[in-house]
């Protein structure tokens, strides 16, 4: 069977996990790894700060926690996105407020948001689906002139840019995962970016259990203590070891995929162009880090044959989200409007292997099949 993904290892991740214990002596959080890996972030894509996490849902609950939430504060959060960017507000009170996505692909309809805000809005939470840019521009400037924070899922959006900003960077805060199924992993992981200074202090605090102990680690205090509400939210060095093995590889890791993916597009387009399907969708003001490749059918029906025609040729193809807003636990509390586009990529998405170690070859076997 071709599987849908497959994690790749670099071949260095455990020499770097022997280095965290035994040349660095240290395996829970904060250390050397960690350090350096959050560097690495905030050198190469500037943000103001930023703060390893044990998954993306962490990094959003974080981000949750420092929007200072009341109870029945509404947030904005597309319906097709991924259960997480949508939790981690539910569990500081809010009401999630749910936005369709847009015709041409999966992304929250910029142009829809500003229908949605009422007074007791307070977050705006755009999800760079398949790593591809939300209208960035259009969302920070209703977010300004409304003065609501935004909060950017960037799950899948490692190394991606819009209008040459990295993404990630350009809300108040965001959220990256190194989930497995990611372009770089660690297992689980996540990061947490802060670009607004006014979140960096208290950040830290609610990562470390709620006390001020990387000011102490600092040298900044005598002693540290309980200052807040938090939990754990910060990985092992194990964890930041192996993730520091993928980044030191991004270039290579990144540059394999976008080959694979631009093969898929080459040869799938002539079929698109037949209007058999639509191909992942990059708008203008977005690059692609090639985070996935899907096909979009006209209907359920088309879908569902095409997966089990991979299927029977052992090819493993799957769909995506469930709209949220119909989900069994939100049903009941999403207040009625009709999402047709979110329900549309619920039934019509299929999303084909594309991973590291996945061979040009098996790329033009997989369209051969889908050809036929
Ligand atoms: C858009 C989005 N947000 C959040 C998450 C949660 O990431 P994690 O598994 O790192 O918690 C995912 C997971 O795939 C995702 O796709």
């Amino acid at each position: 069977m071709i599987p849908f993904n497959l994690p790749h290892l670099t071949g260095k991740e455990t020499e770097y996990i022997a280095e965290a214990i035994l040349k660095n002596g240290k395996l829970s959080g904060n250390g050397e790894f960690t350090k350096r890996c959050q560097r690495f972030f905030t050198e190469k894509y500037g943000f103001k700060k930023c703060l390893l996490t044990t998954s993306c849902t962490d990094a959003l609950e974080m981000a949750a926690m420092l929007c200072e939430l009341k109870p029945g504060d509404e947030v904005i959060v597309p319906s097709y996105t991924f259960v997480s960017s949508a939790l981690a507000f539910v569990r500081e009170g809010a009401k999630i407020v749910f936005a369709d996505s847009m015709s041409r692909n999966p992304n929250l309809d910029a142009d829809r948001i500003e229908e949605l805000i009422t007074p007791r809005t307070k977050v705006i939470v755009p999800v760079h689906y398949a790593g591809v840019a939300c209208d960035m521009d259009k969302i920070m400037e209703i977010a300004g002139r409304h003065h609501l924070i935004v909060v950017e899922d960037a799950a899948q959006a490692i190394d991606s840019y819009y209008k040459g900003k990295p993404l990630g960077t350009i809300g108040h805060l965001s959220a990256f995962s190194f989930h497995e199924t990611k372009n770089i992993i660690s297992g689980e992981g996540g990061l947490l970016g802060i670009n607004d200074e006014r979140f960096i202090r208290r950040a830290e605090i609610l990562w470390e259990k709620g006390t001020n102990r990387a000011e102490f680690f600092r040298g900044e205090v005598n002693k540290y203590g309980w200052c807040d509400v938090g939990s754990s939210f910060l990985p092992s060095e194990m964890t930041a070891a192996f993730l520091w093995a993928q980044l030191e590889s991004m270039e290579e890791i990144q540059s394999k995929r976008k080959m694979l993916w631009n093969e898929y597009y080459r040869l799938l387009k002539p079929l698109a162009d037949q209007g058999r399907f639509t191909l992942p969708d990059i708008p203008d003001y977005a690059t692609n880090n090639a985070h996935m490749f899907y096909l979009v059918y006209p209907n359920l029906e088309e879908r569902t044959t095409m997966i089990k025609k991979l299927r029977d040729a052992d090819i493993l193809a799957v769909f995506h989200y469930l709209s949220l807003h119909s989900s069994p636990y939100y049903a009941d509390k999403h207040d009625g409007r009709d999402l047709p586009q979110c329900d549309r990529y619920a039934d019509c998405l299929v999303r084909l292997p594309l991973y590291f170690d996945l061979d040009i070859e098996t790329v033009r076997h997989i369209a051969e099949i889908i050809a036929r």
